[in-house]
């Protein structure tokens, strides 16, 4: 049957599909591990047309060339994406999966062009990065959605929903953990907290954005510990953690409890993304729920459950970007996630208490 609640759960799917007379031509930069995933998601969306493709790698932009063409389409490949966006004034769109470190130049100069963006999250490595990305997003002509496609999670959507009709009561308290092995050992990048940011900002944002999102406020302070306890040089020059755990404080009392392990065995392995309230609780990712002190867990209704996150983020951002609408996943929330990861790394490299009055400009 369909219902209110199906109609708006299913609205950027639907809506896509409806604006497919408009056409969305998309160039990607960047079509590594990341950028060749969502280009498969991305040509399965109605109105959109990957028109060409840069990537520093020929290798890697003829694979994501032959993938177009499996799909009935054609892209152009270029190494250099000034040159792309200087040749290919039809582009209307940019979905950016480069390394963490090249987000804020790529992305300004996409956004300066006009261009409707993508980009991989997190916004920067720092909160000085995400403030220039803000200030461009402020004055573009285009969109700018960030790769924080959990936010279109069926599970994710059903559980935030749950949270914010007051299903839980007040949220008091948050519990994440991200546990599984070593990050792929082919990407030098990763393992670089100068390119990456390190775990916590490149991988944990994720979580904390949806962590974020539930409590609905940015954090007073955040305090926490890691290292590499492990992997030491492993791969050789290794800076980025194995294993850290942070605690943020929120207004009203309420804490995000995080850890992040890369040792784990993997029949330990797993994530949590628990949200606590004063009626009970929710694990976003699994959209399970129970009362406090209740003995059985309950499945929330999930609207679109065969739906995955990743074609749910492409068919948003075709839609944002022909209706020219602000994205659920935007500047602001993307940025404010950012700065939380960031403030999480300051309190773990700088054995301190830091303060959000420390990553805000
Ligand atoms: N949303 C998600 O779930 C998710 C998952 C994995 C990675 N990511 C993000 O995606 C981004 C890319 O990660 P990845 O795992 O695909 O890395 P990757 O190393 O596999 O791919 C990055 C690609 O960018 C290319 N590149 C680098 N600089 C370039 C430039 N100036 N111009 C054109 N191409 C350039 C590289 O040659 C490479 O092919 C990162 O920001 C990462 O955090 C997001």
């Amino acid at each position: 049957m369909i219902t209110r609640r199906t109609l708006l759960a299913t609205a950027p799917a639907i809506l896509a599909a409806q604006t497919s007379s408009k056409e969305l031509r998309v160039a990607y930069i960047g079509v590594g591990n990341r950028g060749s995933s969502t280009l498969k998601s991305l040509l399965q969306v109605p109105g959109a047309k990957v028109v060409a493709v840069c990537d520093l790698d020929p290798a890697r932009v003829q694979k994501a060339i032959d993938t177009i063409a499996q799909k009935g389409g054609s892209a152009k490949g270029y190494a250099d994406y000034r040159k792309m966006l200087e040749e290919m004034k039809e582009i209307d769109a940019v979905v950016i999966a480069t390394p963490v470190d090249t987000h804020k130049n790529i992305a300004i100069a996409t956004l300066e062009l006009g261009k409707n963006v993508y980009l991989e999250k997190p916004v920067g490595i720092d909160a000085a990065e995400v403030d220039l990305v803000e200030k461009a997003t402020r004055s573009a002509k285009g969109i700018l959605q960030v790769g924080f496609q959990l936010r279109h999670d069926p599970n994710r959507v059903a559980a935030m929903k749950f949270i914010q009709g007051g299903g839980i009561g007040e949220v008091i308290y948050c519990h994440a953990m991200r546990h599984g092995g070593d990050l792929p050992r082919d990407t030098p990048w990763l393992f670089d907290k100068k390119r990456s940011g390190d775990i916590i900002v490149e991988q944990a944002c994720h979580i904390i954005d949806l962590m974020v999102w539930a409590i609905g406020a940015p954090p007073l302070r955040a305090m926490g510990s890691g290292g590499i306890n492990l992997y030491k040089n492993v791969p050789q020059g290794r800076t980025i953690m194995d294993n850290w755990s942070v605690i943020w404080e929120f207004p009203n009392d309420v804490r995000l409890n995080f850890s992040q392990i890369y040792f784990d065995p993997r029949g330990f392995s797993g994530t949590n993304e628990r949200v606590f309230g004063s009626k009970g609780a929710v694990d976003l990712g699994k959209a399970m729920w129970g009362e406090v002190e209740g003995r059985e867990l309950k499945k929330l209704d999930v609207e679109n459950a065969d739906k995955d996150a990743n074609y749910m983020a492409m068919a948003a951002f075709v839609d944002n970007s022909l209706g020219h609408k602000t994205p659920l996943a935007n500047i602001q929330s993307a940025g404010l996630s950012t700065r939380v990861a960031v403030m999480g790394r300051m309190a773990i490299e700088q054995k301190r208490i830091v303060n959000w009055s420390e990553v805000i400009a």
